[in-house]
């Protein structure tokens, strides 16, 4: 069984900026409020953001690449320990392991206040004061609703509580390189979910959540290439298998132009059948988690392709198995 787990965000200092700058002027309606709801609807919600929308438990879990897309290894939820390295993607400067976040006291954060989760989670600072490595998409769910952050911080404090301690991750950069520092995280205070008749804003807050973006954005030695956001090509090598990530734009020629949006659904729901990621791709695996993805609900879904036709078209071909 492989161990290895493969994602996402690199270098998101400066995904922030693309996402800062599309992202500033929601506007400042009263979201319901995590009182009015009871606990279990509460940690609910977290379960749902955090293992089929944030895939937070995608990255903290190790993940089984002898079958389609990485399903997360059973009995594993949280216990961190996962490998993100310049083999995996050219662009991560250093070897960074995903953290034990199940509540166990000794390796995991289990005697954290709910206060140092949610800093960690949208301010990229850990327990002791330090900077998180930015694979940690902590920018994305620093535009959070903030009943959605309490609703996770609520579920992973259920976690089964897994003894692994992860060993230190090693840079070859200054952090403050990867991320220039704590002054660019606002307060989560004022965040609120769009109205989802709007459509294409909440697709966006949901893609955002979801950190589509880290993936599909291509990078150019180290840095995301901010004149073709979206437009995928970034080569993602586990043991076994090579994948690109795709142009996910509206470009007709090189992009998802052409797809209809029942289409796209289906690149996601085919996967809420187990029989239909349990099995061995082979060489045609992705290291998209579409096992967990695929839980999103099809509102949610439909509201990220709404999103997705609004973007800038990029032409981009990009080879999905590249040799
Ligand atoms: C793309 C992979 C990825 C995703 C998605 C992700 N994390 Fe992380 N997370 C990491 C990595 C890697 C680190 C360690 C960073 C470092 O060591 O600098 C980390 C660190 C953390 C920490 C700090 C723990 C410590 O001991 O310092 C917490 C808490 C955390 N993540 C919670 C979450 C939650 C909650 C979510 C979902 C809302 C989430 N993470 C989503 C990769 C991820
Ligand atoms: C960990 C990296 C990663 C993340 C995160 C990610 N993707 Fe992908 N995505 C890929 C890769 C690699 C491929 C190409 C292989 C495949 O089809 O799965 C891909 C393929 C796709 C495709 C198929 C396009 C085609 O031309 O066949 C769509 C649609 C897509 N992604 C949308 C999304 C959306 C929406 C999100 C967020 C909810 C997302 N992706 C998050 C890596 C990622």
């Amino acid at each position: 069984m492989r161990k290895l787990f493969v994602s996402a965000g690199v270098l998101i200092a400066c995904i922030v900026a693309i996402y800062s700058s599309s992202c500033n002027n929601e506007t400042k309606e009263s979201g319901p409020t995590v009182n009015n709801d009871s606990l279990d609807k509460v940690i609910s919600r977290g379960k749902y953001l955090a293992v089929h929308v944030a895939a937070c438990i995608h990255c903290h879990s190790q993940r089984d690449f002898s079958k389609y897309s990485g399903p997360v290894v059973p009995g594993t939820e949280g216990g961190g320990g996962s490998k993100f390295d310049h083999t995996i993607l050219d662009a991560i400067p250093g070897t960074i392991y995903s953290r034990n976040i199940t509540p166990d006291p000794e390796t995991g954060i289990g005697t954290w206040t709910d206060d140092e989760i949610l800093r960690a989670i949208t301010q990229g600072i850990n327990k002791n004061g330090d900077t998180l490595f930015p694979i940690m998409p902590y920018a994305n769910y620093n535009r959070m609703a903030k009943e959605d952050l309490l609703s996770i911080v609520a579920y992973i404090k259920t976690l089964k509580p897994i003894k692994n301690k992860v060993p230190e991750r090693q840079l070859m950069i200054p952090i403050s390189m990867a991320y220039p520092g704590p002054a660019l995280q606002k307060s989560v205070d004022g965040n609120v979910r769009p109205a989802e008749s709007d459509k294409v804003k909440y697709g966006e807050y949901i893609f955002t959540i979801a950190d589509c973006g880290a993936c599909h954005t291509p990078f150019v030695k180290g840095q995301p290439d901010f004149s073709r956001v979206d437009g995928g090509g970034n080569i993602f090598t586990i043991a076994n298998f090579k994948v690109a990530s795709a142009n996910i734009t509206p470009d007709s020629a090189t992009g998802l132009g052409t797809w209809t949006e029942e289409r796209f659904l289906t690149k996601f729901t085919l996967y809420r059948d187990e029989k239909n990621y349990n099995l061995d791709p082979g060489t045609q695996n992705t290291v998209m988690p579409l096992s967990e993805y695929a839980g999103m609900n099809d509102d949610d879904l439909k509201a990220i392709y709404a999103y997705l036709r609004s973007v800038k078209p990029v032409s981009n071909k990009v080879e999905k198995y590249p040799k």
